[in-house]
């Protein structure tokens, strides 16, 4: 983590005044409509977490009731302890049992417009049979599975099924390159991996199986692939080893049983960046994950038995985990689940959909608003919206006018914004509001969630007035928190639990206005934020200096209109590529590379080459000086610590 951000106190800018409360008619009809009882329960939430997490949780089936509703070792925590359960059992059993048998669980729609129903019977058929392929080829309970996928139904279908045997899954964003996926396999030494032939996106195939391949070439610990056919390009598969996923489940029987797991039973893993270079395995247990992703789906969406929900993320991500399959299915929800681009066909895709399937909710992310914005209100404006009632956005601080635009344009001033803050390690909602009782405010993720005891500190811990800002922290364990760094619980304890000791540190600035009301920030480390994905400048860092023509490279986030943070990297090139960096083709090289490296995600906006970077004496760079001459201001604060003064003047000079 860089020392530098946390010398320089965190200045709040925005002030921004507008208040919405919900329409009389949204009011009216919502499940927590009563002000004063929210109130109470949150206070409850807080001052008896027994009591109050007890009840959330008697709404789900256990196998075994729990013991001890929390045990708490700071920073190791046991929800629910001595009970059994199984998520994909109140998934999908659950609701089997009762009159949700038949409601639709899962609409799906591909990006080439095909459209498929599962209702709950049939998604607990197809889990039940994909359950049963998975122990046949060898997976037991705790064996972890790992899943690269595009967004076709079957990938809930797998991750449906490792929940049920007990295997934890580990997704990996389809995006990511061979590299990327080789680190995470072996981290957290899969031995099975489910992918498809290639997804569809932007009319055109992203091929996945291709990239197993190359990744398994590394990965001698993988005994099996599971391969889906999607788009039917012929791919070579090695005998033995990879199965197609339609030859398998053609003679799978439904019928392989919820295993009952106890409530820490590891459900998934899922890696995210952190300030230092290797990704982290956010590890989430099954108890507390269950219960505060129920309960943060059904208070925050405000969920119908009638609603269709449609949620934009990818299930590569953390949000897709929590809000596209496990919060929803264990509300019955039908759920709306569409594979590619917001800009195919057309630009009006989104719109379209809404339409036709006439969604209710929609969840998506401030960058996709800000980019709508760009393509034109006629989009949107095309369509008839009007089965919109509640609107959400997740990922990185939203700017009010994006807000604005995205209550008036797409919520037509009717539809309650929820603005929800909340992280992989999170696991589910922290802040936002419960839309029936918590009125908004544009670029505000509102209030901590019940059980939530978020507060804004210091550098030493101490809780700052209002308005000031400072660093978000929350003090009290919360039932979806990640239980530790699989394979490094070192790491853990020093990344979450030491800066102040005793208290989660969210590795967010924000602020608290008079109101109660907590203004994200962003990031105080030296992670960046790009298009909601969050990125470590030095994993971009480690991908550039692994080029043979770099000798030196330090990323930094500049402000992006639409994808919120760019990327900037300045880049020195070893002594005898010096030349070859006058062409311009190295430039355009390095950018592959990275996307090559990591991800096309990770893909540099602009690449500097300088020759020298500014650093402390101690050697360390100044990221906030890079940082400044990035977003293209001037340089502001202290840089008596800087080593060379002439290098400044000569940054200046190669822009
Ligand atoms: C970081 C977590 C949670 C799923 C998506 C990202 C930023 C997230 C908000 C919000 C302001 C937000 C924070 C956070 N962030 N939601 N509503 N307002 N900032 O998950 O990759 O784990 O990133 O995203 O900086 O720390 P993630």
């Amino acid at each position: 983590m860089s020392g530098n951000n946390y010398a320089s106190p965190i200045e709040s800018i925005l002030h921004e005044g507008r208040v919405f409360a919900p329409s009389e008619e949204f009011r009216a009809r919502a499940l927590m409509n009563d002000p004063a009882e929210y109130e109470r329960l949150w206070r409850e939430s807080i001052e008896e977490p027994d009591a109050f997490w007890s009840r959330v949780a008697s709404e789900l089936h256990w196998f075994q009731p729990w013991q001890k509703t929390l045990e708490w070792d700071c920073p190791w925590v046991k929800w629910f302890s001595g009970g059994q359960l199984n998520l994909s059992y109140n998934c999908l059993d659950r609701h089997v049992a009762s009159a949700r048998r038949n409601k639709a669980a899962i609409i799906w729609e591909g990006e080439p417009g095909e459209i498929r129903t599962f209702t709950y019977q049939q998604l607990l058929t197809e889990v039940e049979k994909f359950a049963g392929v998975l122990k046949r080829l060898g997976v037991q309970k705790g064996d972890r599975v790992a899943i690269y996928m595009g967004m076709a139904p079957e990938l809930p279908i797998a991750m449906l099924a490792c929940a049920r045997i007990g295997a934890p899954h580990s997704v990996i964003f389809g995006g990511f390159s061979a590299s990327a996926l080789v680190d995470r396999i072996h981290d957290c030494q899969a031995t099975l991996v489910i992918t498809q032939d290639g997804s569809f996106r932007k009319g055109t195939e992203v091929k996945l199986f291709p990239v197993v391949e190359e990744a398994l070439k590394a990965c001698p610990a993988v005994q099996s692939v599971v391969v889906l056919r999607r788009t039917g390009t012929p791919i070579e598969m090695q005998a033995g080893r990879d199965y197609w996923w339609h030859e398998l489940m053609a003679t799978a029987k439904p019928g392989t049983r919820a295993e009952p797991l106890e409530s820490e039973h590891p459900l998934f893993i899922l890696y995210t960046s952190g300030s230092t270079g290797k990704p982290k395995g956010v590890l989430h247990t099954t108890g507390g994950y269950s219960v505060g992703t129920y309960l943060t789906t059904k208070w925050v969406f405000d969920l119908k038995e009638d609603d269709i929900y449609w949620c934009t993320a990818d299930i590569g991500w953390v949000t897709g985990h929590s809000y596209i399959l496990y919060g929803p299915l264990q509300c019955g929800a039908t759920v709306l689940m569409y594979e590619g681009a917001p800009n195919h066909p057309q630009l009006d895709r989104f719109w379209d959909i809404i339409e036709r399937h006439r969604v209710n909710i929609l969840y998506t992310a401030p960058t996709a608003i800000r980019t709508f914005i760009k393509w034109g209100d006629e989009h949107p404006n095309a369509h008839d919206l009007s089965s919109l009632r509640l609107l959400g956005t997740v990922g990185e601080p939203i700017n009010p006018e994006a807000w604005m635009w995205y209550r008036e344009v797409i919520g037509k001033n009717r539809c309650p914004i929820v603005d929800t803050w909340w992280q992989t390690e999170t696991g589910h909602m922290m802040l936002a509001p419960v839309p029936g009782v918590v009125p908004t405010k544009p670029g505000s993720a509102t209030r901590p969630m019940p059980g939530v005891l978020a507060e804004i500190v210091d550098k030493d811990g101490n809780v700052v007035p209002d308005g000031q800002g400072g660093f978000l922290v929350i003090r009290r364990p919360w039932p979806g928190m990640l239980r530790t760094i699989y394979g490094d619980p070192q790491r853990y304890v020093e990344q979450y639990w030491s800066q102040i000791p005793g208290s989660y540190f969210t590795g967010d600035g924000a602020h608290r206005d008079k109101d109660g009301y907590f203004w994200i920030m962003g990031r105080v480390d030296d992670v960046i934020n790009v298009s909601g994905h969050r990125l470590s400048t030095m994993e971009v860092e480690s991908a550039l200096v692994s080029h043979p023509a770099v000798a030196e490279a330090a990323v930094v986030g500049r402000p992006d209109e639409v994808k919120g943070q760019g990327i900037v990297a300045f880049v020195s090139l070893n002594h005898e590529h010096r030349e070859a960096g006058m062409l311009p083709g190295l430039k355009e090289e390095l950018r592959k590379w990275v996307s090559k490296e990591i991800g096309s995600l990770a893909r540099p906006d602009e690449i500097r080459f300088t020759e020298i970077l500014p650093k402390t004496r101690s050697g360390k760079i100044m990221r906030r000086l890079l940082r400044e001459i990035a977003s293209g201001g001037e340089i502001k604060g202290d840089v008596t610590t800087l080593e060379d003064f002439s290098v400044l003047a000569r940054l200046k000079e190669e822009e």
